[in-house]
């Protein structure tokens, strides 16, 4: 049987009833079996100072070597003001640093995201996506899960119960793992 394929997930929100870790919490339960997820906190990450990206934080460090160790990445992005949020930028600008050590080259990514109105992160996506062609990264293109009025579709736990989000993460995962897959046997 092939290796299981190695995905290293996170969101991109710090608050504790975020949606998107909910969202994150969804992909933990809905690993495929020819796969495993270990979600990451961004929490603790400081912001990026060039000064330092040649003797990151521990944190930094941490982060970088399981995106490293990582056959493919999940992020999971709320949409700010049209856009990713600092939190999750300033993560990804960190791991991408000193020029020539970018820890995302040449990795599988896909990406999802929730939010309270009715575009479900698409436009901060779309922005994610951008910042992809830097990072040399190697988007899945589909499916698209963006996941709108997510308020909704929480529980009194904070647990995102609906059956449509959870079968779209599902599928999401599948074809992540897929396209790692395929990367591979091309390489
Ligand atoms: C600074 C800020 C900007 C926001 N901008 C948008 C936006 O552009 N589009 C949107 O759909 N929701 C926007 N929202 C609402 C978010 O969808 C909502 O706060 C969501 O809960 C954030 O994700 P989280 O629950 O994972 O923290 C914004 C929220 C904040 C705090």
């Amino acid at each position: 049987m092939d290796q299981k394929i190695k995905i290293f997930g996170f969101a991109g929100s710090l608050r504790k009833d975020s949606y998107n870790r909910a969202l994150l919490r969804v992909a933990l339960e809905s690993v495929p079996g020819n796969a495993e997820l270990e979600a990451f906190d961004l929490e603790g990450i400081p912001p990026f100072n060039q000064d330092l990206e040649n003797q990151p934080p521990e944190k930094v460090k941490e982060f970088k070597a399981k995106i490293r160790a990582a056959d493919a990445i999940l992020i999971v992005t709320p949409e700010y003001n049209y856009s990713i949020p600092g939190v999750l930028k300033n993560a990804i600008d960190w791991a991408s640093r000193p020029y020539g050590d970018n820890a995302f080259d040449k990795k599988p990514v896909a990406m999802m995201g929730a939010s309270v109105g009715m575009l479900g992160t698409a436009r901060a996506q779309y922005h994610l996506r951008q910042s992809f062609v830097f990072l040399n990264m190697v988007p899945l293109n589909q499916p698209e899960v963006m996941v709108p009025f997510v308020a909704d579709k929480v529980d009194a736990s904070g647990n995102i119960k609906d059956q449509k989000t959870r079968d779209k993460v599902r599928e999401l995962l599948e074809h992540l793992v897929a396209w790692t897959r395929r990367l591979k046997n091309t390489q």
